[in-house]
């Protein structure tokens, strides 16, 4: 019985096949397998409900002729049944079990079989993408988390990922930046800490720019000099941006996330004027009130407010670089789609620059990659306001990690006050960031989640540490036996899965292919938080019932196997998610 990873697509060929034989159209019928409720079964296809309806016929007849025509293999390895109106019912028998456990016993056997998903594809992910000039603070927090899973994701399920920093270094802050630093820029305060010292003065200059049209003015021509290439501008511009650069490093180094790109605003500097030209010459453009503006007449509201791409100053704007950047991650990077992680509120934004840019490509016949906002809500405080510190500032990324490890420390030193010092505080940072990580990536990212200390750093519920323990605890299973965790040896002779914590378990650790698809398909990584999760749990209940060093080397071993295979899932679920794990907790 050979059994690929992906059981939900092999059950949709299978089915495929069998609905031809049966005398349906080809590729008239989806099959539509998902995992199903588990007492009905591991998975239920739906899909005979609608194909019998296209083709006027009763359903359940026509689910059980398309059910006897399913191949042996797929026969082999499932229990079948017809259910209610036409569903199709499949129970993975505990031979498929331990043969699908035997043929996936590391990271690599499950990455090369979850890789065929997006395999020839390229993905820009863009995301983090903060301002320069400021330090990084709580907002900043979900697109950095969501977009790092959501690449390592793509990544495992074969596609070539592109990591992206669009940083904000280029516009019209620097204007007023450039203007305090020239009049108010403390060396001493740069070198203590270079970004406190700048956002300083970014806000200095705002409230002064603010209060005096004579100001602005100064501030305004500061910009022209910068876009103009003035050396003196130029230099300190790139004083600005190496130290925001530098801070924000600071945090992607604790939160482990690596670039591939940081292409900020600014590369796209020389690439807008193609955009202004094309749009003109395309017609898709037209002069308003000075500025080049793009109208989408069947669009509610772009109808009547149209995207501005040139200002009547002549300057590009946030948008306009958008736009360059389209085009040169299609040209450059052959990017087959484009993700932008980013707030819920910029929406707008997003959904204008998708039609500009789709009608853009196609005018010019060019192939518009798949252009996706992931988009999330806001981090909020106890109070249901977006989270701030008690005197109303937002909270910066880096006291946010100092406090959870802090936290972290306590709970880890309340648990394992035998464990040396040093040790303690290398698992508080790891169990800290993780839980800050893992509470944002557990919500649906779509919704505002509630910030609460007391929830995410707790062994109980779906928490980090209640995981990374979980995941502790089986390594220290092999540990303590001298066992080395997957080792052929000590799982040879396994048999079939008898005891019902041995069969849920093992149901649930196939269940990783299509947790994998699922959180992919809508780029949501709690649906693969949940599936660790509700794992941990089926490891619990078969632990506490079904002993695993027993005489008995059958029995043994394929206990064994399990403990192993709930490791390296939880271990690569955890390494998707972006999160670091621990030998022990
Ligand atoms: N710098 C922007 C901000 O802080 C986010 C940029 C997102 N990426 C993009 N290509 N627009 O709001």
């Amino acid at each position: 019985m050979h059994l690929a990873f992906d059981l939900i697509g092999e059950l949709e060929a299978a089915l495929a096949s069998a609905a031809t034989a049966a005398g349906l159209e080809p590729g008239s019928f989806a099959p539509g397998v998902r995992t199903s409720d588990p007492r009905h079964g591991d998975f239920q296809a739906n899909g005979i409900l609608g194909a019998a309806k296209r083709a006027g016929k009763p359903p359940r007849p026509l689910a059980e002729a398309v059910v006897a025509q399913i191949g042996a293999g797929v026969r082999e390895a499932f229990d079948i049944s017809v259910a209610g109106p036409g569903f199709i019912n499949f129970t993975a028998k505990p031979a498929m079990l331990l043969e699908w456990l035997k043929a996936h016993r590391s990271a690599a056997e499950l990455e090369a079989g979850a890789s065929a998903a997006h395999r020839d594809e390229t993905w820009v992910v863009d995301y983090s993408s903060p301002n320069a000039a400021k330090q990084m603070h709580v907002g900043h927090l979900r697109s950095a988390v969501i977009g790092e899973a959501v690449s390592r994701l793509l990544a495992f399920t074969g596609a070539r990922v592109v990591r992206d920093n669009h940083i904000g270094d280029w516009g019209t802050q620097y204007g007023k930046l450039i203007w305090a630093c020239k009049r108010h820029l403390d060396e001493a305060a740069v070198l203590r800490d270079p970004i406190a010292e700048f956002e300083r003065l970014y806000k200095l200059g705002n409230t002064a720019a603010e209060g005096d049209p004579k100001v602005m003015e100064e501030a305004r021509s500061e910009l022209v000099k910068l876009q103009a290439g003035d050396p003196e501008n130029t230099a300190l511009w790139d004083r600005i941006n190496t130290a925001s650069l530098a801070a924000f490093q600071v945090i992607y180094d604790r939160l482990d996330i690596r670039f591939d790109e940081t292409l900020g605003e600014s590369f796209y500097n020389d690439k807008v004027s193609r955009v202004y030209t094309e749009l003109a010459e395309t017609g898709l453009s037209s002069q308003s009130e000075g500025a080049q503006v793009v109208f989408h007449p069947e669009h509610p509201r772009f109808k009547t407010q149209p995207m501005i791409v040139r200002k009547s100053d002549g300057a590009a704007n946030y948008a306009t670089t958008d736009l360059a950047t389209i085009l040169y991650r299609t040209e450059h990077f052959r990017a087959s789609c484009i993700l932008y992680v980013v707030d819920k509120r910029q929406g707008d934004h997003f959904e204008q620059l998708f039609l500009t840019a789709g009608k853009w490509f196609a005018k010019t016949g060019r192939t518009l990659p798949r252009l996706v906002h992931v988009d999330f809500g806001t981090v909020l405080g106890e109070d249901g306001k977006p989270l701030k510190t008690r005197t109303g500032d937002n909270i910066k990324l880096k006291d946010l990690l100092d406090e959870a490890a802090e936290r972290a420390y306590l709970l880890v030193s309340e648990k394992s006050p035998d464990f040396p010092e040093a040790e303690r505080r290398t698992i508080a940072e790891i169990v800290g960031t993780g839980s800050v990580q893992y509470a944002d990536l557990s919500q649906n990212r779509a919704s505002d989640y509630l910030f609460s200390w007391d929830k995410m750093i707790s062994l109980d519920g779906n928490t980090a540490a209640y995981l990374l323990y979980a995941l502790a605890r089986i390594r220290s299973i092999f540990r303590r036996h001298g066992l080395e965790c997957g080792d052929p040896a000590a799982e040879a002779g396994a048999d079939v899965f008898q005891t019902p914590g041995e069969v849920a378990l093992a149901r649930k650790l196939v269940k990783f292919s299509d947790t994998l698809r699922l959180s992919t398909e809508t780029l949501c990584p709690h649906f693969l938080c949940l599936y660790l999760y509700e794992l941990a749990g089926e490891f619990s209940t078969f632990y506490n019932a079904d002993k695993v060093i027993v005489d008995d080397p059958v029995v043994r071993a394929r206990r064994l196997m399990l403990c192993a295979r709930t490791l390296l899932i939880l271990e690569t679920g955890l390494r998707l998610l972006g999160l670091r794990t621990l030998e022990r907790m």
